[in-house]
This record gives C-alpha cells, structure tokens and sequence, in this order.
C-alpha cells in the first residue's frame, strides 16, 4: 500500500472559494472565503460569484499553504470540483488546478461536490462504518444515499424539485429574511414555539422529497394573515422560523428513518450546509437513540462547503490512481 499523499485541494462550486492541504491523512488547513455580495441580491449571481473566485483564489491557495507550513513543490496531487454547481464558478477553480497541476508536474484529481459532502464523515474519527446511510442536505440537492464503498454511492431517495436548503432560503426570503435564510432561521427558531403554526408534510412516494408545495403554503398562509395584520410577520416572526424549520426537518428526518429501518443500515449521518441546523442535529442524535443506531455529524467547518472534504475524496481517488486529464471539464447538474 503506497503511503497517504500530500494533496492540495480547490473547492469552488458556488459562492465559496476554498483551498485545503490534506498531507499524509492530517488535515493541515482548511481555508474558506465567502462571497458577501450575494446578500444584497437576495440569492448567488453567477457572474459575480465567478468574479470573485477569481479574485480570491490565488490569495485562498496561498493561505492555505502557509497554513499548513508546506510549499507547493510538496505537493503530490491537486484536486479540483468537477462538479455539479455554476459553470463559471466551477471554471475558475479547474483552470487554475489544471495549470498548477501541469507546472508542478502531479496529477489532477477530479471531485464530485455531493461524494465530497458525503465523504466528509470519513475526515475526523470516529469515521462511520460501512454500509453508511448518509442525508445530504444542501442548497442545492437533498438525497439519501448509501455508501457501500467509500467511491460507491448509491441514491436511495432525492428531492424532486426544490432542495432542502432552499426550502429554507425561499421560506426566509417570504419572510423578508437576507440570504442565505437557513442559519439565519436556524438562528430565530431558538426563541420559537415550532408548533405555533401547522403546515403539512407534502407526500411523495418512497423516500424521495418535494419541497416546492410546502413553500406556496407558506406564501398562501401569509399573504392570507397579512391581510388582517400588515405586521403578521414581524409579531411572530420566532414562531414562523421554529414552526417552518420544524416542518423541514421533521420531514426530513421522517424519510431517513423509514430508509434506515427498511435497509437495516447501522451508521447512519448528515451532511451538506443544512447539516449545520441545530434543530436536525439534536434529532438525528434522537433517532439514533430510538433505533438504536450510530449517527455522525461531520465537524460544522467540513458540513458548508469547503476544500477539506474535496481534498477526502482525492485522497481515496489517489490511492486507486484515479487520476483525470487535463481535458476535464466542468458540470453544472447532480
Ligand atoms: O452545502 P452548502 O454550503 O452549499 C451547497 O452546496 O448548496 O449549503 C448551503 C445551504 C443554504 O441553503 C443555507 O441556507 C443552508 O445550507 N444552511 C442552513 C444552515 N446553515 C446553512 N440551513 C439551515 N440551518 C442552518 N444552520
Ligand atoms: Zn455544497
């Protein structure tokens, strides 16, 4: 078996430009810059994200780096995510780990963003065992899978429409909230009654979700309230957050388990940028318990997206020499 390699890993999919070194199997840095500008946009704008990816990246490289105390020449692999997320996003990281991995003469390695989410349970111990049933919940894609190895994903349940992330963005953005909504939800349901107000859980067969019917009956339930009280929102808006965050993840959490219990998985964890929500957290530890199973929530730096995870992936890529061309290109859907 050849020894761990020294990685150097870019992550820039959305609106987050990452760089991290994993060397030897430590995770010596993991340096994120996040793009401000989108709040003012209610929402990620392409062109801007792609801009300041630009602008970032070299700086972000360097930081991590320097954090890790390594130079580049150290370095045995670059890793890059191919995809899925905003063409030109995905443009400016694969440009610049192509031309470094061509100058340093290592090979490029090419990460899918939603195996990195998921592998991001095998960074820190305890690392779950295998078959592990994982929850990915992010902006952009909400699925159960099951990984049988760590590169063998198998898509057990997904949403069909909207992501659990947006979910909450779009719920926020009703409620006049800035972007992104969910940590800010996340953060006004602490001081909120989760069952002041009721809304149902959509039904879709099996374990797959829909979430767009759930947001028209939060417009539909507030533009009726708003009719008799112009300031609704504002008098409840704690009990809005607790009672839309709850219907989520109740929702959520109700698929996983039927999933968990139907294919008698016992390692069983969350991940992707919703996996930071407190209330999910606290009730997958209640599942666990309840089914008497193992759950696991990566380290919050590793659940928003983020470098560390990519450089995971190639890690487990590099060992089977998994190595892609310098004709890689980007894509843009999961
Ligand atoms: O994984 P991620 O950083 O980016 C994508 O790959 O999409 O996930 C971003 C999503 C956003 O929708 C954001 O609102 C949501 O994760 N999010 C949260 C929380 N923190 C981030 N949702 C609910 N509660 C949170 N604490
Ligand atoms: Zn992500």
């Amino acid at each position: 078996m050849p020894a761990l390699p020294n990685i150097l890993a870019i992550e820039s999919s959305c609106d987050d430009t990452g760089a991290a070194v994993l060397a030897a199997g430590n995770m010596r840095s993991n340096v994120i810059s996040s793009q401000k500008v989108h709040s003012l946009h209610g929402g990620v704008v392409p062109e801007l994200a792609s801009r300041d990816h630009q602008k970032n990246i070299v700086f972000v490289v360097q930081q991590a780096l320097q954090q890790a105390n390594m130079g580049l020449e150290q370095m045995q692999a670059v890793a890059i995510t191919a995809g899925p997320g905003l063409l030109g996003s995905l443009l400016v990281g694969l440009s610049y780990a192509k031309g470094l991995a061509l100058a340093l003469d290592v090979p490029l390695i090419e990460v899918n963003h939603l195996d990195a989410h998921i592998l991001a349970h095998f960074i820190d111990e305890p690392k779950p065992q295998l078959p592990f049933m994982c929850l990915l919940v992010s902006g952009g894609h909400t699925q159960i899978v099951l990984v049988k190895e760590p590169l063998q994903h198998q898509i057990i349940g997904k949403t069909i429409d909207d992501a659990a992330g947006e979910a909450f963005d779009k719920g926020a953005k009703i409620m006049g909230l800035p972007y992104p909504g969910g940590p800010i939800i996340d953060q006004l349901a602490r001081e909120g009654n989760a069952h002041a107000f009721a809304f149902n859980q959509p039904k879709v067969q099996g374990y797959d979700y829909s979430f767009s019917g759930l947001k028209t009956a939060l417009l539909y339930f507030l533009s009726d309230e708003l009719k008799n009280d112009s300031a609704f929102i504002e008098k409840n808006l704690n009990d809005l957050c607790a009672s839309w965050q709850r219907v989520i993840v109740d929702y959520l959490m109700s698929k996983l388990k039927k999933a968990v219990t139907d294919l008698g998985v016992q390692h069983v964890g969350i991940a992707g940028g919703v996996a930071a929500n407190s209330y999910l957290r606290q009730t997958l530890g209640q599942m666990g318990q309840e089914l008497g199973v193992a759950t696991y929530i990566p380290d919050f730096q590793y659940c928003l997206d983020n470098a560390g995870m990519i450089a995971k992936v190639a890690e487990f890529k590099f060992m089977k020499a998994q190595f892609a061309g310098l004709d890689l290109a980007p894509f843009t859907r999961g």
